[in-house]
């Protein structure tokens, strides 16, 4: 009886070094210390022994059955360990090291450059007015002298909402920040509708427009549009406000240019450019040709005006529309926009 009890130690010691994981440890467990365990078949049949026989066999037992327990003890703290170290990437658990550091989080550089362009047009006076994006056709093009069928609307491809049933109105999202013009004149003419205070806003927002994407265009980016009402404001205003926008951001030596262009809801219309200081304007990857265009701008069209409000015999206005990312785009040396809302830490990390 007590070679069993040897052996019974012996196999079950054996059998632990196998053991590799939870789920082995508990089936060695129960074959070498459960109820039907060759050890317990022993202990269940010690009355059957003789009374000199009994308490030996029973001394052996216990303490075989004390050795089992203590490598399954040692065994299993073991294991525990081991998990502990593999979740921790293999080192040894030292409790005196200092915690590890949560990386902080940042701002995205799109609401960076946002929030300095803030500032910049704050300290000239500008206030942040923000409008909805999903607009209504009326709002984001036939208010803002886009007449139905115009072939001004190719020039922004759009995503449709809501088609059905609402004839020439349907719903859209905005494919430009200028709607919000009219809903800040109205706004403010609301106040006092025979003398519209002046208006001097930004508008920022996502816009989106049906795009074939590209190093420069996405289908959703950002816009800030600019609005000055009031009386006797005039192209200079326009020139002088952009200029010095672009030289509060990248200080004073820098250049603007003004272009031609068209707009339906402006007159006359330009559009502008940043002198490419990459490149000193030799031309590069961010900006093509040594200018970066940055949006378009000029005087309010006298049908827009009437439109939010604003008698077009007493009051002028110019507006702008900007491209954020484009700016973004020169101030960091970022070549592609497709990186802004790729999620890629990669790339966040760097601002
Ligand atoms: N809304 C125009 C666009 O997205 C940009 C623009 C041009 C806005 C001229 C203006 C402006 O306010 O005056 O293409």
């Amino acid at each position: 009886m007590l070679d069993k009890l040897k052996e019974i130690e012996k196999t079950a010691l054996t059998a632990l070094e196998a053991v590799r994981d939870e789920a082995a440890l508990e089936g060695w467990r129960v074959a070498f210390l459960g109820r039907s365990s060759p050890l317990m078949q022993v202990f269940s049949g010690l009355g059957a022994l003789s009374k000199e026989e009994r308490p030996v066999v029973g001394q052996q037992a216990n303490e075989v059955k004390k050795a089992i327990e203590a490598a399954f003890g040692s065994r299993s703290g073991e294991m525990r360990q081991a998990a502990l170290e593999r979740s921790l990437g293999g080192e040894r658990l030292d409790v005196t090291l200092p915690g590890r550091r949560v990386p902080p989080g940042r701002l995205h550089p799109d609401t960076q450059i946002l929030r300095e362009l803030y500032r910049v047009f704050g300290e000239m006076g500008f206030q942040v007015y923000r409008s909805r994006e999903v607009e209504s056709d009326e709002y984001n093009f036939q208010l803002l002298n886009f007449p139905v069928g115009h072939p001004a609307r190719d020039m922004q491809d759009t995503y449709f909402v809501e088609a059905e049933g609402r004839g020439d109105n349907p719903v859209l999202l905005r494919t430009h920040t200028s709607p919000g013009q009219i809903h800040a004149m109205r706004e403010f003419a609301a106040l006092d509708p025979h003398n519209p205070p002046p208006v001097r806003i930004v508008l920022p927002g996502m816009v989106y427009r049906y795009e074939q994407v590209d190093a420069r265009h996405e289908t959703q980016f950002d816009q800030l549009e600019g609005l000055a009402v009031g009386p006797g404001i005039t192209f200079s205003d326009l020139k002088g406000t952009l200029a010095d926008m672009a030289r509060r951001l990248f200080g004073p030596q820098t250049r603007t240019r003004f272009r031609a262009s068209f707009f339906p809801f402006t007159e006359p219309s330009a559009e502008y450019d940043i002198e490419c200081f990459l490149c000193g304007g030799k031309g590069c990857a961010v900006c093509g040709g040594g200018w970066l265009e940055i949006g378009g701008c000029g005087m309010v069209h006298p049908v827009v005006l009437k439109n939010g409000g604003y008698d077009p015999e007493r009051y002028t206005g110019f507006a702008f529309g900007l491209g954020p990312q484009r700016i973004a785009m020169l101030r960091y040396g970022i070549s592609d926009i497709r990186y802004f809302w790729e999620n890629d830490l990669r790339f966040l990390e760097q601002f």
